[in-house]
């Protein structure tokens, strides 16, 4: 099974897939100082929260090898997005490692990168004995190696459930307004081999309701310390219908996603995006002139809605609190 490589170390460079340009083409940029990644974070050719942690990381290393101001560039970096917590989290751990050396800033940087590709395995383990043999798995949005750098969180699951013989296929929300559902989840599923169909948002919770999906898999970019979900906007009311026909709703994501700091969901900062991406379509305007929209990045699912936290360090269940506590403190005593 073949997986992407959204970003590569070069020394002197970090090479990104431009994920704006996919499906349609295969071209990356090399950005060769924390502001060149910033931009890109910022106009999504990388995005999914670990992956904007981790590019942010090699950020602070090539400012540390260029000696330039590594603090300023790490406010900068911060600023870039405000929901995903594995930005700060990443760029705080390179902070503290980097004492004014580069080496040790870019051991830091890759330290990070590698272990995100060894918690994506766990987490498809772990997920995958969730799903039940012969099973339709929704997803929406791309919680895939396009926004881990592994195998991916939730696409983790899927694949290793297709790699287990448990799946029959995928059901990929195309996520308007700017389809990383359609555009990035099904080029991966694509070139990974497993069998997958693209429905429109909308579509989701009709197909729930007919009894056609066994589990839904998303991924998070925050989870508060009682378990409430801050993903994709829509991901919300796909627990919603999932809650109300009795579709085990399960969020995969590592430990690095969970904030602690925050104590449950209304804390969490929504971006808000430019009105221009909901307004038009495939470049193209869809709606009167002087239209106006609302275009928040993220949505909060409440922890009640959750059936299960799928983590490297193992599958968290309700009540949130104890187990998101009790997981932390293992992993704080295992470091
Ligand atoms: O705006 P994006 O494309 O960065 O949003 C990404 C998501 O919402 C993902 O589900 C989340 O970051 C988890 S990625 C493993």
């Amino acid at each position: 099974m073949t997986h992407p490589q959204p970003i590569a170390w070069r020394g002197d460079c970090l090479r990104i897939l431009d994920q704006t340009r996919l499906p349609a083409a295969v071209e990356y940029v090399d950005a060769r100082s924390a502001a060149d990644v910033a931009d890109a974070i910022r106009r999504l050719a990388v995005r999914g929260a670990p992956l904007i942690g981790i590019a942010a990381a090699y950020a602070l290393a090539l400012e540390a090898r260029n000696g330039a101001d590594v603090r300023a560039a790490a406010a900068e970096l911060v600023a870039t997005r405000p929901t995903a917590v594995n930005l700060r989290w990443a760029v705080d751990r390179v902070l503290a490692a980097w004492d004014g050396d580069p080496a040790r800033a870019e051991a830091e940087a890759a330290r990070i990168h590698r272990e995100q590709i060894e918690a994506d395995e766990r987490i498809g383990r772990f997920g995958a004995d969730l799903i039940v043999a012969n099973a339709t798995v929704l997803t929406h949005c791309n919680a895939g190696g396009l926004a881990t750098g592994g195998i991916g969180t939730a696409l983790g699951v899927i694949k290793t459930a297709h790699v287990g013989g448990k799946l029959v296929r995928a059901l990929v929300d195309e996520t308007r307004p700017l389809l990383q559902g359609a555009r990035l989840t099904a080029w991966e599923l694509e070139q990974a081999g497993v069998p997958y169909e693209v429905i429109v948002d909308a579509a989701a919770a009709g197909i729930i309701a007919r009894g056609n999906v066994q589990a839904i898999v998303v991924g998070a970019d925050r989870i508060a310390a009682n378990g409430d979900v801050a993903n994709k906007v829509g991901t919300y009311g796909l627990a919603l219908a999932a809650a109300a026909h009795s579709v085990p709703f399960y969020v995969a994501a590592p430990l690095s996603t969970i904030d602690v700091a925050t104590p449950t969901g209304a804390g969490v900062g929504i971006e808000e995006r430019d009105d221009a991406e909901v307004l038009a379509f495939a470049g193209k305007s869809i709606a009167p002139d002087g239209s106006a929209a609302r275009n928040p990045a993220f949505d909060v699912t409440p922890a009640a809605l959750v059936t299960a936290i799928i983590t490297e360090r193992g599958v968290l269940r309700p009540p949130y609190g104890a187990s998101i506590a009790a997981s932390m403190k293992q992993a704080v005593a295992a470091s």
